[in-house]
């Protein structure tokens, strides 16, 4: 035999030299909850381990994280039911929760990068991500309020502005908004390649953000397709996108590697709320090794092709030291 694939294996040192693909904590995003109040830290009941922040102890946990390395942030919000309505006004609402969760966490962590999601669902009485009539997703009527939204966000201090709601159009109306008002240095990552997927389930409960009726077959990709992955993905660079997202992750890292082959942006994926779940589930249950599993699970991501991931495993990870 010429050829011996095992004696690169054959010791800790030369496994270390060979390595293809690493992950470090420059590569990661980490998503926080957050609801209205003080001194405010509830757990999601299906998320072990995260939880709902008031913006006081977000400003806490966000020291934290930056303490470890760990500097950029999406953000979430729970908003009460009361606020919610049909149009999703409380999205750009001055005073807004969300609005002013971003503007603290500026303030206080300037050099932090704060990453802001643009969808209806958080505030809308119907739990979708567009404008509802008679139980139709509207689409072009949604763009007027997701460039609302993204002004505020953007106005705020938002670094990154990454739209999640699957309507088309969104990423170049988006970026006309944003230019036109002097905006020009904040970044698009668009939700490309979004799948109208189960591993959303603990999100929902996070933010109770479900939709009221039906489901999101309509604008999220169905879960079978790849080839359309690319025709999202060609029109959002079209668009003016910086990054261009995968999500879920797991299940789709055939649809990551496709686009990063056909593209020079950054690729992000994100390791969603199910995905986080199963893994908590299985290592309470003790049928997994949680180091392996996790620090598995992020190289596999990265190894197909995402430059960032977007991953409630964040912290941990860098707390127990594990990359
Ligand atoms: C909302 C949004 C969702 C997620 C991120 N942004 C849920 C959905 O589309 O229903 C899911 C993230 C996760 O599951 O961790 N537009």
């Amino acid at each position: 035999m010429l050829q011996r694939p095992r004696r690169n294996r054959k010791s800790e040192v030369i496994r270390q030299m060979v390595q293809e693909t690493h992950v470090s904590a420059a590569n990661l995003i980490f998503p926080l909850f957050i609801v209205d109040g003080e001194n405010q830290k509830t757990e999601v009941a299906s998320m072990p381990g995260i939880f709902r922040y008031s913006i006081d102890n977000l400003l806490r946990e966000i020291e934290s994280c930056m303490k470890l390395g760990l500097h950029s942030f999406d953000l979430f919000p729970n908003i009460e039911e009361s606020l919610k309505d049909k149009f999703a006004t409380e999205s750009y609402r001055d005073e807004s929760l969300y609005l002013r969760a971003i503007r603290a966490v500026k303030k206080e962590f300037p050099e932090a990068c704060v990453i802001t999601d643009v969808a209806m669902d958080p505030y809308s009485s119907d739990g979708h991500d567009g404008v509802v009539e008679n139980g139709e997703i509207l689409n072009d009527e949604t763009l007027e309020i997701l460039g609302k939204m993204a002004l505020a966000h953007a106005r705020s201090g938002a670094d990154i502005i990454a739209p999640s709601d699957m309507m088309d159009g969104r990423v170049g109306y988006i970026r006309n908004v944003l230019d036109d008002n002097g905006f020009t240095n904040v970044s698009i990552m668009s939700y490309s390649a979004k799948y109208a997927s189960a591993f959303y389930g603990p999100f929902r409960d996070a933010l109770n953000s479900a939709p009221k009726f039906g489901d999101k077959k309509t604008y999220q990709m169905n879960p079978a397709n790849q080839r359309e992955a690319l025709i999202e993905a060609n029109l959002d660079e079209l668009e003016g996108a910086d990054f261009l997202m995968v999500k879920p992750a797991l299940p789709y890292l055939d649809v990551i590697k496709l686009i990063k082959d056909n593209t020079e942006l950054p690729v992000a994926a994100y390791n969603v709320s199910g995905e986080y779940a199963m893994i908590k589930a299985a290592i309470q249950n003790g049928w997994l090794n949680e180091q392996r599993a996790i620090t598995e699970v992020l190289t596999s991501i990265r190894r197909a092709g995402a430059s960032a991931i977007l991953t409630y495993h964040a912290k941990e990870v860098l707390l127990n030291k594990w990359l």
